[in-house]
């Protein structure tokens, strides 16, 4: 047997799968108990295609989705197109056409989530985003699968690679904002139009999914206070280093005896915080529960190879369960209802 799956977008991360099916193939293809190939690409439009056919990549690109929803082979459909249409309506048609989905697509996680969810369950397949949160740390799985015992109490995280990349030099190496906007750019760290990393939008986002995760609880995206770095000056990175800081941007969501809240902006940590040394492309989770007390998982947030690796993780799980016969599990979240504690609770 093998498993299909269609890609939707052939940008950033989705050019690294090949790479990975590719390099560690034999154990891929052990893990999940059949091989996995790439049977369709939907690129945007024929000039794209031919780009793509000239460069010597030898998949079947199509330019309409119907190619890829209605043929009965695929099994597994990845989206990796980014932001919020067309991606959510190819989502939605492929789950209804019984395809499983994975996706990196934090932006449309985070605002249309629970109803996309809710259409995975009621066709019988499933949504798995892995490289949603933190690229390449596999936050998701551990807060679900490692943390069913415990209860937490507060997630501090440096999840944007973007902004965390861009501080790291223009504080160490006296790089200008747009030269490492730039660079951050050119390494494919940051979103297609950056807006959303270096204003908290896509830290507050990441912060929604991992509410869901850690508390159980749905925040919505609106009620995450947020900031970015925008307005960081060399001035206020130089204050902080006077005085023993450094500024980093963290997110937060804290559940006190009121509620949950949870916000984004920029921090001053003291040198000697465990995220105060998170540096350049690197995102960390820091997690305080009742019973592991104090936790930090740490690794590259963006970049082609870190996202690619989590995503292609999500075919395997799903991989394993195809070739099984199983009826496949959703990611092991519990769920109450949401309520909301201020900033002064
Ligand atoms: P890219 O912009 O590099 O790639 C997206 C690709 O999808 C582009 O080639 C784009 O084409 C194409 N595309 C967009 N719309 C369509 C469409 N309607 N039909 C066909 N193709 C389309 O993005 P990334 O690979 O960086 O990111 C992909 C997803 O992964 C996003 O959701 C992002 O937030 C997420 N992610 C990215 C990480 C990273 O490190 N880059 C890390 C974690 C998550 P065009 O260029 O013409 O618009
Ligand atoms: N643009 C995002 C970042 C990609 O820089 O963190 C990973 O989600």
């Amino acid at each position: 047997m093998t498993i299909n799956i269609a890609l939707l977008g052939f940008g950033t991360v989705a050019s690294g799968i090949p790479f990975l099916l590719k390099e560690n193939g034999e154990k891929i293809t052990a893990q999940a108990g059949t091989e996995i190939q790439i049977a369709k690409v939907l690129v945007r439009d024929d000039a794209e295609k031919q780009g793509l056919l000239a460069q010597g990549h030898q998949y079947e690109f199509v330019t309409d989705i119907t190619a890829i929803l209605n043929d009965d082979t695929i099994d597994i459909v990845i989206e990796l197109m980014g932001r919020i249409e067309p991606a959510k309506t190819f989502i939605t048609q492929a789950l209804q056409a019984k395809k499983h989905v994975v996706t990196a697509n934090k932006d449309l996680l985070a605002v249309h989530g629970t109803d996309l969810l809710k259409v995975a369950t009621d066709n019988g397949v499933v949504l798995y985003y892995e490289a949603a949160v933190a690229g390449g740390i596999p936050i998701l799985r551990t807060l679900a699968n490692s943390y069913t015992a415990d209860k937490i109490t507060k997630i501090l995280g440096v999840v944007n690679g973007t902004s965390n990349f861009m501080m790291t030099k223009m504080v160490d190496e006296g790089w200008t904002y747009d030269e490492a906007l730039a660079e951050a750019s050119r390494l494919g760290y940051a979103e297609s139009d950056p807006t959303n990393d270096v204003d908290g939008i896509d830290a507050a986002y990441k912060m929604v999914i991992l509410s869901q995760f850690a508390f159980g609880m749905t925040i919505k995206f609106e009620d995450v206070r947020h900031e970015g770095i925008r307005n960081i000056t060399p001035e206020d990175v130089k204050l902080a280093q006077k005085l023993g800081f450094v500024i980093k941007l963290v997110g937060e969501i804290v559940e006190r005896p009121s509620g949950i809240y949870a916000e984004v902006v920029p921090t001053f940590l003291p040198k000697n915080h465990q995220l105060a040394t998170v540096n350049g492309v690197m995102n960390a989770v820091f997690v305080e529960s009742i019973g592991i007390n104090e936790a930090m998982f740490y690794g590259p947030g963006a970049g082609q190879k870190p996202t690619a690796t989590s995503v292609v993780a999500d075919v395997i799980e799903l991989a394993k369960g195809i070739d099984r016969g199983e009826v496949l599990p959703a990611f092991n979240t519990f769920t109450r209802e949401t309520v909301y504690a201020t900033k002064e609770d």
